[in-house]
């Protein structure tokens, strides 16, 4: 965020200045406004909006939620620590954005409880108060000003007379659209449209910020700044829950990540660990020539499995997890006499150590091959 003065605060200290001479009443009606709108910018600076390390900033005990014959969660439990960022995971109708939407106060679970900031869920003025929600759907008023939207979103959190322009300019400038505040909503592109309905969610300083597949339809370079905007509001304190289907950029943010399936909260740990423990260890190896032949080698190995070709690589997966296991295995292909240009161990990634958890998680056996 800026660290440039509030604008508002130096058209006031102006305003006082050129109001001398005038009656003392007036005099002290602005000074009163100043002193409130010194005390909302500083309520609203980064180090007052952060909770204290290690404190719970949500529980979810035991929620389910049904859907006419649908079972869209069941038994989930979940705890949100302050200034973490959680990234939720699972196939299509796995019960995301269900989950979000109770957290939004937007549905009601049919039994377990949620706390969000000390707050029951009928305490639902509260909550909102400190929660902002960015849906996977977005809804924009096409009649409007990117600036005038803010502004109409601004009102309706209540936020106070003395502060709304300012926060609405800190906020464009937060999501990048700053340039953009005199253009009409409608002639956003769908990445702008994005950030502004990010900016939307954030522009009364949640404590806990629900992001529903924000990412979606952003071009490569916008989900880059995306990640940007959200670990400068992590830094800031605030708690970020993220839905999404783009593994990589969750890897590279989130510190913890939940794995839904059917409903269930199957597994939750943090990314390191989650792909350490979970992910498969590949290779990837080249031949200069006989590669058919090394391909039907591996194959033919009992300790490989998963032979597969990527244009002129062959990738497979190696049993075992020692350094040793791989130094074993190149010296025999070179002793065998395949022309062997590269060799090497690709990461595990999320993305596998998804594939695995969600697999085991709906019964299927891991693919072997
Ligand atoms: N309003 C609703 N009415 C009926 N069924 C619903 C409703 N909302 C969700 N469901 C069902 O609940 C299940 C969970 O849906 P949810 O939208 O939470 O999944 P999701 O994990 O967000 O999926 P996606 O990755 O496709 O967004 C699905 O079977 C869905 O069809
Ligand atoms: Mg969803």
């Amino acid at each position: 965020m800026s660290n440039t003065p509030a604008p508002r605060t130096r058209q006031l200290n102006e305003n006082t200045s050129a109001l001398e001479g005038t009656s003392q009443a007036s005099l002290d009606s602005v000074a009163q406004e100043r002193r409130l709108a010194e005390e909302h910018i500083k309520a609203r600076s980064p180090r007052m909006a952060a909770e204290p390390a290690g404190s719970v900033v949500a529980q979810v005990t035991a929620i389910s939620k049904r859907f006419l014959g649908t079972l869209a969660l069941n038994d989930v439990s979940l705890k949100l620590g302050a200034g973490e960022m959680f990234g939720l995971v699972g196939p299509n109708g796995a019960g995301k954005t269900t989950l979000l939407r109770i957290l939004a106060t937007l549905i009601p679970p049919d039994s377990g409880e949620v706390v969000i900031c000390g707050y029951r869920l009928n305490e639902v003025k509260k909550i909102r108060s400190v929660i902002g929600f960015m849906p996977d759907v977005l809804g924009v008023y096409d009649d409007m000003l990117v600036r005038e939207y803010l502004d109409f979103f601004a009102r309706a959190s209540a936020l106070p007379a003395a502060t709304r322009d300012y926060a609405v300019r800190e906020t464009m400038q937060a999501v990048g659209i700053e340039h953009m505040a005199e253009q009409p909503v409608d002639g956003l592109s769908r990445g702008m449209k994005q950030r502004l309905c990010l900016g939307r969610s954030i522009l009364h300083k949640p404590r806990l910020l629900l992001l529903d597949e924000p990412a979606s339809g952003l071009d490569p370079l916008a989900r880059l700044e995306l990640r940007e905007i959200l670990r400068a509001l992590q830094r800031q304190g605030t708690t970020i829950v993220i839905s999404s289907h783009v593994l990589e950029d969750l890897a590279d943010m989130c510190d913890r990540i939940g794995v839904v399936s059917r409903g269930s909260l199957i597994c939750v740990d943090e990314t390191k660990n989650l792909i350490e423990e979970q992910g498969t260890r590949r290779l990837r190896v080249k031949a200069l020539g006989q590669s058919e032949e090394l391909f039907q080698f591996l194959k033919d190995s009992p300790e490989i499995d998963g032979v597969r070709w990527d244009n002129d690589h062959i990738l497979f997966r190696l049993g075992g997890n020692q350094e040793q296991d791989l130094h074993e295995l190149l010296k025999v292909l070179i002793q065998k006499g395949f022309p062997v240009v590269s060799f090497y161990e690709e990461a595990p990634s999320l993305e596998s150590a998804y594939m695995n958890v969600t697999r085991a998680g709906e019964g299927w056996e891991v693919a072997k091959s």
